[in-house]
């Protein structure tokens, strides 16, 4: 088995990240814009219409009021049955540094501290899921940070109530998506291949 890691960023050009964009494609990404020099990133035209989506990463989290739950397996599952596919898997506990890391971005706002201590409080079961559009994928089948905004039907929508026990946590975008899954699994992920992903997505689908 081949061991690789990351994300893609299909519609975006970004700038300085090349070669390590490169390596964190997942197999089978199509159309992927050509990395340029400096570090910013610039949108271009989509050159995925919806007969060829892109190939996608995504971290989730299921975080400790999912596992503490008994959850996180029911959670996962919707993934999957949605067709997106398990490319990494790991049941951990979250040390203070680590979740200070993972939540980086939200350092100095109100709520960063009672994060980092609730999602370090506990294990979680933290996975890579891989798909078609799975970022976007997955951000919808989560719903609204707010669980009393999310719409029925969402994971949030239909199990959560409060903010600080939504369940759930997954990349927003193609480059957290990408820092995240080298975060959370500095060893990479497996790249494997079913049969049955040809009757999920649009590639094969003619045949
Ligand atoms: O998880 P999501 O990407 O939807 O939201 P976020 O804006 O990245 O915030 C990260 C987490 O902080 C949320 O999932 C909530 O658990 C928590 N949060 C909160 O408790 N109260 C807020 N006003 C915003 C976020
Ligand atoms: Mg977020």
């Amino acid at each position: 088995m081949t061991q690789t890691t990351g994300g893609s960023a299909p519609h975006l050009r970004r700038r300085g990240a090349g070669d390590a964009a490169k390596r964190n494609r997942p197999p089978n990404s199509r159309n992927q814009a050509e990395p340029l020099s400096s570090g910013t990133v610039v949108p271009e035209m989509p050159q995925s219409g919806p007969e060829n989506p892109p190939t996608e990463r995504t971290l989730v989290v299921l975080k400790p009021d999912a596992v503490q739950r008994g959850i996180a397996a029911e959670i996962l599952a919707r993934f999957e049955r949605r067709g997106l596919r398990i490319a990494a898997l790991r049941l951990l506990k979250v040390e203070r540094a680590f979740a200070e890391r993972h939540y980086e971005i939200h350092k100095g706002k109100f709520f960063h501290e009672d994060l980092v201590r609730t999602i370090s409080a506990s294990p979680v079961v933290a996975a890579v899921l891989e798909g078609p559009n799975a970022i976007a994928v997955v951000r919808a089948m989560v719903g609204a940070t707010r669980p009393h905004e999310a719409a029925p039907g969402t994971i949030r929508g239909d199990y959560a109530l409060v903010g600080l026990r939504n369940l759930v946590h997954a990349s927003d975008a193609p480059e957290t998506a990408s820092s995240e899954i080298a975060l959370w699994f500095p060893d990479g992920v497996i790249e494997y291949r079913g049969d049955l992903e040809r009757w999920v997505s649009d590639e094969g689908a003619l045949s």
